[in-house]
C-alpha cells in the first residue's frame, strides 16, 4: 500500500481573465510571415519543462545557481519581514528554489500555504506532490493556467500573500510588457502584500552568450523542442534536424535573443491551419527574448508601478538581483 504522503495533488484550472490567442492563431500570426516569432510559453510541454530543468543544472546557466544562493542566504529575513499567510508563485516550474522560503518558514515556526501557478500541468502536479511530501505542514494548491491571460481569476488569497516570480522570467516579456505585467500583479495585490522578483542583470556578453549556448547542447534541444510541440498540436511536419539553435546578446536592446535558424531551403506543412511555411536557408524564427536589467532601471520600474522597494539582494559579482517590494 502506498503511504498517504505520496498522494498526487491535482491542480485547479484557472480560467483565462481575457481571451488570448491559441497556438493555431499564434502560429498563423507569428510564423507565416516575417519577422517570424513564437510566444515562449509553448516551450513548456512535459519534455520542454524537463529540458529547462536540465538547463538550470548546466555550468554555463548561472541564473539558477545565483538566485538559489541569494534565496538560501536571505530567505530567513524575507520570511520574517513579509510573514505571508500564502506564498503564490508565478511560473513556478519545479519550485526548487522556493524550498529556501519553506525552509526559512520552518526555521522560524512560520506556517503558510503555497499556490504554485504554471502553464505546464504535468510539471506542476509532480512538483506540488514532491513539495507537499517534503513539507507536511504546507498546504499546497497548484494552479494551472496561463498568466498572459491575466491574473483576475486567481482564487482569493488566504490572508496576506507573498507573490513570487523567480528565474528572471520577467525578462521573457519585452520591456513594455514587463511594465504592464508588473502593473497587473500590483493591481491584484492588497495594500501591505509583498512581491519577490528575481531579475537577471546586464553583464559581460561572453557570460550571457555562454549561458544560452551550453556546451552539451541542452539549450539547443530545449529551443528545438518547440517544433515538436507544433508538430504534435497542429499536425505539422517540422524536421528539427533542419534547424539550428542560435542565441546571442543584443547589446542595443539589452536582451538575449533566441532563434531557430533554417539550415536549408524548405517547405513545412502545418495541416491543422491548412498552411505551408516556406523558409530559406539562414532564415530565422525568434523563439524568445530574455531582457537584462540594471539595478536602476528595475527599481524605477517597480516604483512606477507603485510598489515600494523594501530590500534588494545581489551577489558580489552583481550577476543577478532579488527585489522585495510591498504594495502600498
Ligand atoms: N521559476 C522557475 C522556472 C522558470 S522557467 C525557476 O526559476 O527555475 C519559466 C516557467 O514559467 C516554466 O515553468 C513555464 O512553464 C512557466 N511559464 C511560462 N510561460 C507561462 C505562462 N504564460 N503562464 C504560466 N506559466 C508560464
Ligand atoms: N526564463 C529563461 C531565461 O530567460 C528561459 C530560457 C533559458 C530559455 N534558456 C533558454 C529560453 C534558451 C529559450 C532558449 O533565462
Amino acid at each position: 500500500m502506498q503511504p498517504e504522503t505520496t498522494t498526487a495533488i491535482s491542480g485547479i484550472q484557472i480560467r483565462p481573465g481575457r481571451r488570448i490567442p491559441g497556438l493555431d492563431e499564434d502560429v498563423r500570426r507569428g510564423l507565416l510571415q516575417p519577422p517570424r516569432s513564437l510566444p515562449p510559453k509553448y516551450f513548456y510541454d512535459a519534455r520542454g519543462s524537463e529540458l529547462f530543468d536540465r538547463i538550470c543544472d548546466t555550468p554555463e546557466y548561472y541564473p539558477t545557481r545565483t538566485e538559489a544562493a541569494l534565496l538560501r542566504e536571505h530567505s530567513g529575513e524575507i520570511v520574517m519581514q513579509t510573514r505571508p499567510d500564502e506564498i503564490i508563485e508565478l511560473g513556478s516550474g519545479t519550485s526548487g528554489k522556493t524550498r529556501h522560503l519553506f525552509n526559512a518558514c520552518e526555521d522560524h515556526n512560520h506556517v503558510c500555504s503555497y499556490a504554485p501557478f504554471d502553464v505546464c500541468a504535468p510539471m506542476l502536479q509532480e512538483s506540488a506532490t514532491l513539495i507537499s511530501n517534503d513539507y507536511q505542514w504546507l498546504q499546497v494548491t497548484p494552479l494551472v493556467g496561463d498568466y498572459s491571460a491575466g491574473l483576475d481569476n486567481l482564487p482569493a488569497g488566504k490572508g496576506s500573500r507573498l507573490f513570487v516570480f523567480l528565474g528572471g522570467t520577467i525578462g521573457n516579456f519585452n520591456r513594455d510588457e514587463a511594465r504592464s505585467f508588473i502593473r497587473e500583479i500590483k493591481s491584484t495585490m492588497q495594500p501591505g502584500e509583498h512581491l519577490l522578483m528575481g531579475v537577471d542583470r546586464i553583464k559581460d556578453t561572453e557570460v550571457l552568450n555562454a549561458a544560452y549556448n551550453d556546451a552539451h547542447g541542452v539549450t539547443a534541444e530545449f529551443n528545438l523542442n518547440v517544433l515538436n510541440v507544433i508538430n504534435r498540436e497542429l499536425n505539422a511536419n517540422f524536421d528539427p534536424s533542419r534547424f539550428r539553435h542560435r542565441a546571442g546578446f543584443n547589446t542595443g536592446a539589452r536582451q538575449m535573443e533566441m532563434h531557430l535558424e533554417s539550415t536549408c531551403d524548405q517547405s513545412i506543412s502545418i495541416e491543422a491551419i491548412d498552411a505551408t511555411l516556406d523558409m530559406s536557408e539562414g532564415e530565422r524564427i525568434l523563439t524568445e527574448i530574455s531582457c537584462k536589467y540594471e539595478y536602476d532601471e528595475f527599481s524605477s520600474l517597480l516604483q512606477d508601478c507603485e510598489l515600494e522597494l523594501l530590500n534588494h539582494y545581489e551577489p558580489p559579482n552583481r550577476y543577478y538581483s532579488l527585489f522585495l517590494a510591498r504594495s502600498t
